[in-house]
């Protein structure tokens, strides 16, 4: 059988044994199917609030400078990244420390982030827009004070949220986040090859899909996401990145590549044994969001394949396995839902974007010359 669930089903083999009659295990191809996205109960999806949610995530004007929106950084209309190594943020700082994830099938991320510190996609979206170098809003109250200006958002946030103050920062996260549960990829060649069709993957793949398996990148990259073993929503799935420094191939990446520039989840919990632990990223998709790894440092999949084998696995492999695991991850590729630009509620007569310091300073420095 295809190794969709093999790791899962050798990490907990005991519970396995006692679950397995209860749960709905996809065995036969023709009962196989790409997850159905989890939706939290107390954000429920309607159609206006995903295209309400859709406006603000391509509108700039949540963003101090008004000039960037989460587009800027993660283009739905391409592959959900802006495939640089690091971002440029509000007035084209480009010091964000991390490289940009992509958001098609965040979705299904147990906690977002490279270190896990959101629990859900509401949580995470409250971070940008107040992130002094990414959308630098002051507060989600500066935030509120932009959209209630603007009247076709009064009239739709009402319509959406219908309380006595439909308007509030939650609102705003709820929308988005709401959005971004459709930014889903199925139907890959693998999902077609696991739904039945034997030739969706050629000899490479299929190749790769069994190296997949035998090198034991699947002790991390497992489950319908290659990202984790089965690990609840809100609870991380984390590893230390780079694991094997001593081992001399991964001492060299870790030196060209600086892998250990950032420490990971120890930002957050301040715990040694968290040290440069991250969590495991997705699979899916992955043949399109170069660069790669943590600080975008490593600029092609194969060489990232090498260093995972190197750092994690303790392994050198063959440029002919290399190949084939490339080809395997290639095939994780889905596709892409149909992005139609939004329409933004205008703000007649008047701009939300007077007296931004900086900007009052950048334009007296152009008018001196
Ligand atoms: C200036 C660039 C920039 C902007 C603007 C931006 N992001 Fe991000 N985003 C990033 C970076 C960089 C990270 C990774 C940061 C980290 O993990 O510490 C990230 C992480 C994320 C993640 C987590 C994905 C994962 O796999 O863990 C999601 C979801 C996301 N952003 C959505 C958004 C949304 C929604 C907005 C708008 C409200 C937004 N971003 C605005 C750069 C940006
Ligand atoms: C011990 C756990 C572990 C093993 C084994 C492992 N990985 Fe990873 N993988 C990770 C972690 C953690 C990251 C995130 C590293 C970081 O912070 O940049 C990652 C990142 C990646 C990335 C980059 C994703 C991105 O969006 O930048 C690729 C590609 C990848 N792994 C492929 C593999 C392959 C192929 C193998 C087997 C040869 C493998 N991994 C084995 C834990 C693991």
């Amino acid at each position: 059988m295809p190794k969709h669930y093999g790791s899962l089903r050798r990490l907990s083999s005991l519970i396995f044994a006692t679950l397995l009659p209860l749960l709905a295990i996809p065995s036969q191809a023709d009962t196989y199917q790409f997850p159905k996205v989890p939706v939290p109960a107390d954000n429920p999806m309607t159609p206006e609030k995903i295209e309400l949610g859709k406006q603000l995530y391509f509108d700039p004007r949540i963003s101090l400078s008004g000039a960037v929106s989460c587009n800027s950084c993660h283009n739905v209309t391409g592959n959900g990244t802006d495939n640089l190594p690091l971002s440029f943020g509000v007035f084209g700082r480009v010091d964000t420390p991390r490289n940009s994830p992509t958001v098609f099938n965040a979705a299904f991320n147990t906690v977002q982030f490279w270190d896990g510190r959101a629990r859900s996609l509401e949580d995470q979206a409250e971070k940008p827009i107040q992130n002094p170098i990414e959308m630098g809003m002051p507060s989600g109250v500066a935030v509120v004070d932009r959209l209630e200006q603007i009247p076709g958002y009064r009239e739709e946030f009402a319509h959406v949220f219908g309380d006595k103050k439909p308007i509030t920062f939650h609102h705003v996260v709820e929308a988005i986040a709401t959005y971004e549960r459709t930014l889903i990829t199925p139907d890959s060649p693998y999902d077609q090859y696991m739904a039945g069709n034997k030739k969706a993957l050629d000899p490479s793949a299929l190749s790769g899909m069994k190296l997949v398996e035998a090198t034991g990148c699947e002790t991390c990259h497992a489950g319908p996401m290659f990202d984790n073993t089965g690990t609840p929503m809100g609870t991380g799935f984390y590893q230390k990145f780079p694991s094997q420094p001593d081992y001399e191939p991964c001492a060299k990446y870790v030196k060209q590549y600086n892998l250990h520039g950032d420490e990971g989840r120890y930002k957050v919990t301040r715990k040694a044994a968290d040290k440069n632990l991250f969590k495991v990223p997705t699979w899916r998709n992955v043949a399109l969001t170069a660069p790669y790894f943590n600080y975008g440092t490593v600029q092609t999949l194969p060489e990232a394949v090498k260093v995972m084998a190197a750092c994690q696995l303790r392994k050198k492999l063959s440029e002919k396995e290399v190949a084939d695991i490339v080809a395997f991850l290639n095939s994780l590729t889905g596709k892409f839902p149909q992005q139609t630009l939004p329409q933004l509620p205008q703000t007649p007569d008047t701009t939300l974007l007077m007296g931004v310091p900086a900007l009052t300073k950048a334009a007296d420095k152009k008018m001196a010359h």
